[in-house]
């Protein structure tokens, strides 16, 4: 399969294919959805909640996003790898946010970047598209800025947050975002900011009618463990077959039955002899 491109993503939504989108962190994980032709994978700065054990993503620095996307594009052959911009890599000037995007694709690999936050981004967007580089919008609920939206919430359930929103959303197509992500919307709002705008529009926690769908890889295979989000549908328990498999080691080290003969390398008796 053909790696999806800005084109090719918007081809999708005008033929009225969905997209597929997940987060990956690491090597594996990354070769596993490269392999299926999952259309884009998100290194997304959710590697502070579920991969470095932070509570927020305001934890995660340039460095670690740098670090965990090198992984990924070495596996995703024939997918569109796209990494988050974290916290305060791109709220600083233009010059540093074009600098620290240019360190993703340029260091890392990746195809496209990810920044949350609506018309207050928009000079930022338009610089980093300017100079070639795709960026997907993010907006609904931000992580990034939970403290001030005062904790983990469903957004634009009044009138003028939800005018804000699809605002939002027309400024990011207009700054020359390829893409945007809604999280935590009504249903029916994220159905209509998708009919405003030609860009795509990936949702988590938005309904069935975005143009695409993300989920954090951890929650939708059970590996986290803790709280699960609604909008998760939990698609496999990886996280309790992989304690069986740990307790399962210990006992067998602990009575002695691993190693077993078949896991030991013998070498011929008359070495061992002549040893003594
Ligand atoms: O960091 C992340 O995983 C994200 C998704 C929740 C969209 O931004």
């Amino acid at each position: 399969m053909a790696r999806a491109t800005v084109l090719s993503l918007k081809e999708k939504k005008r033929n009225g294919q969905k997209i597929s989108m997940l987060t990956a962190y690491d090597f594996p994980t990354a070769r596993m959805m490269d392999e299926v032709g999952i259309d884009m994978i998100l290194v997304g700065d959710s590697l502070g909640n579920v991969v470095l054990g932070y509570e927020t993503t305001l934890f995660v620095t340039m460095d670690d996003m740098v670090h965990h996307t090198k992984a990924v594009t070495r596996a995703a052959k024939n997918t569109m790898v796209v990494a988050d911009m974290p916290f305060l890599s791109f709220h600083i000037s233009v010059e540093e946010s074009l600098r620290n995007a240019g360190r993703l694709m340029q260091e890392a690999g990746a195809h496209a970047v990810k920044i949350e936050g609506g018309r207050e981004r928009v000079a930022v967007v338009r610089a980093l598209t300017e100079s070639g580089i795709p960026v997907m919008g993010h907006i609904g609920l931000t992580p990034q800025t939970v403290h001030q939206l005062g904790g983990f919430r469903v957004q634009g359930k009044d009138v003028e947050s939800a005018r804000r929103l699809i605002d939002d959303a027309k400024a990011l197509e207009e700054a020359g975002a390829f893409a945007v992500v809604l999280e935590c919307v009504p249903a029916p709002l994220a159905k209509k900011v998708t009919q405003e705008v030609g860009i795509p529009t990936i949702g988590i926690g938005a309904g069935p009618d975005c143009d695409g769908q993300v989920l954090v890889n951890h929650d939708m295979i059970g590996l986290f463990g803790g709280h699960v989000a609604k909008f998760v549908r939990q698609y496999a328990q990886v996280g309790e077959i992989m304690k069986e498999a740990f307790k399962a080691y210990k006992e067998d080290v602990e009575k002695g039955t691993f190693p077993a003969e078949e896991h030991c390398y013998t070498i011929k008796e008359d070495v061992l002899d002549k040893l003594y």
